[in-house]
């Protein structure tokens, strides 16, 4: 490979496509990952994670010289960074891959590049990392371009949204903003919307906190709703039918490695301030084990009245709709709970997109709903639509899937 002009720090869901992206435009990237297999992996051409289009994106670039991985960093003009950053107990953010991929480049950086931070980060990271590198590389302070863009896309129309979506892109100072602005427009069709650091990762961390407290008011109707007889999914519909009302649809809680995991990035700094987002986290939270509890109390009546123990079917495992994904899923943590209280009840766990899974025994969805008593609909999956609706069943249905 010639010189590389973008070092991309991290080849995960994002750095992956995003490196491949600029591959294709006619930039040599050089990818670094810590994962030895991802870099070989990358390397024969090949990908280590499902997206549609990547893989032959990947292997254009790599097969064409553009793209390259490795495990350690070489110099360039360009640094991003998009690593995990996940949350560590008492729901505190962890920037510290971040720090360690910063840490890499400390001494590749040299006066005008480019350092972006991607990851979905807590507000100040980008000045926390600025300060870092300048209090280790005094001779460049004043000298870098230093910006924060974060990433909106939606996984499984990733290489699409990545080139079509808006972006918002913060630097430490204009120049710096300017900088990335030029940077991304040579491959980004969507408007490029410029800001401050602080306010682009607080821009990223306020979009999936609306989401959450958005989910949360539907979920707190749906209990309300329980309690008061009313079918949720029919009063929601009635009331969007108000010109200025868009309620969203309840569900068993909230997952997913965004929305149930940005909030905290704020409520954990702004606690006094975020109470809205910090309660609707708990509402998505209670909702997940209200459900549980809804199952064991259906499980314990079905005995009192039939006099035998249910058969009962947990439909669903992934943290939204269609998906094979199950991290932080308020499906999974249903099923597990409702587990833990097992009590010689015969339960069939489903989840159509997956073969199998190392802790749940699955079976396919229609044998599990002709054999159970007890249907529980955790997610509202496709297939589970084609399922009858039979009266000899007991349908707990906290999806939507018969709305
Ligand atoms: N996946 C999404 O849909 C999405 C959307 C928007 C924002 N984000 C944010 O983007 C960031 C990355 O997410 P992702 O889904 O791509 O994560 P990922 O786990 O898929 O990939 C991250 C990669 O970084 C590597 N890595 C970790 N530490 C490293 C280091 N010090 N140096 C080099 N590589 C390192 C890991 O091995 C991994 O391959 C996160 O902050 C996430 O919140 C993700």
């Amino acid at each position: 490979m010639q010189n590389p002009e973008v070092v991309m720090i991290g080849l995960g869901y994002i750095g992956l496509p995003t490196a491949a992206l600029i591959a294709q435009g006619g930039a040599y990237v050089y990818g670094v990952d810590i994962n030895q297999s991802v870099v070989d992996t990358i390397n024969r051409g090949e990908i280590h994670i499902v997206e549609p289009d990547l893989g032959q994106a990947v292997k254009e670039a790599v097969s064409k010289g553009f793209l390259k991985a490795d495990i350690k960093p070489v110099g360039a003009n360009t640094y991003i960074v998009v690593v995990p950053t996940p949350f560590k107990d008492k729901n505190e953010p962890d920037i510290s891959f971040v720090q360690a991929a910063t840490s890499a480049i400390l001494n590749l950086l040299k006066e005008d590049d480019l350092y972006i931070i991607e990851s979905t980060s807590p507000v100040g990271t980008t000045e926390k990392m600025m300060n870092f590198i300048y209090e280790k590389r005094p001779e460049l302070k004043g000298k870098l371009n230093i910006a924060y863009c974060p990433e909106r896309v939606l996984p499984g129309n990733v290489m699409h949204e990545l080139v079509f979506n808006d972006r918002v892109i913060g630097g430490i100072d204009e120049k710096s903003t300017q900088r990335a602005l030029d940077f991304y427009s040579k491959y980004v069709k969507g408007e490029l919307h410029k800001t401050n650091a602080r306010t682009a990762e607080m821009c990223k961390l306020v979009e999936n906190s609306s989401r959450d407290v958005q989910i949360a008011f539907a979920n707190e109707l749906s209990l309300i709703c329980d309690k008061a007889d009313i079918n949720v999914w029919e009063l929601i519909n009635l009331a969007n039918k108000h010109p200025r009302v868009n309620i969203l649809q309840p569900g068993c809680g909230v997952g997913g490695h965004c929305i149930a995991v940005d909030p905290y990035f704020i409520v954990s700094d702004y606690p006094m301030e975020s109470k809205i987002i910090g309660t609707a986290r708990e509402v998505n939270n209670y909702k997940s084990f209200w459900c549980a509890e809804k199952v064991q109390n259906t499980k314990l009546k079905f005995e009192l009245d039939f006099g035998r123990k249910p058969k009962i079917a947990l439909m669903g495992l992934a943290f939204k709709p269609n998906i094979d994904d199950l991290r932080e899923s308020p499906a999974k943590y249903i099923a597990q709970r409702v587990l833990q209280n097992a009590n010689n009840e015969e339960y069939y766990i489903v989840e159509p997109n997956i073969q199998e899974h190392n802790v749940f025994k699955l079976t396919n969805y229609t044998e599990a709903y002709q054999k159970a008593d007890i249907i529980v609909y955790l997610v509202n999956h496709k297939e589970f639509s084609t399922l009858p609706q039979s009266n000899e069943k007991i349908i707990l249905d906290f999806a939507g899937v018969n709305k």
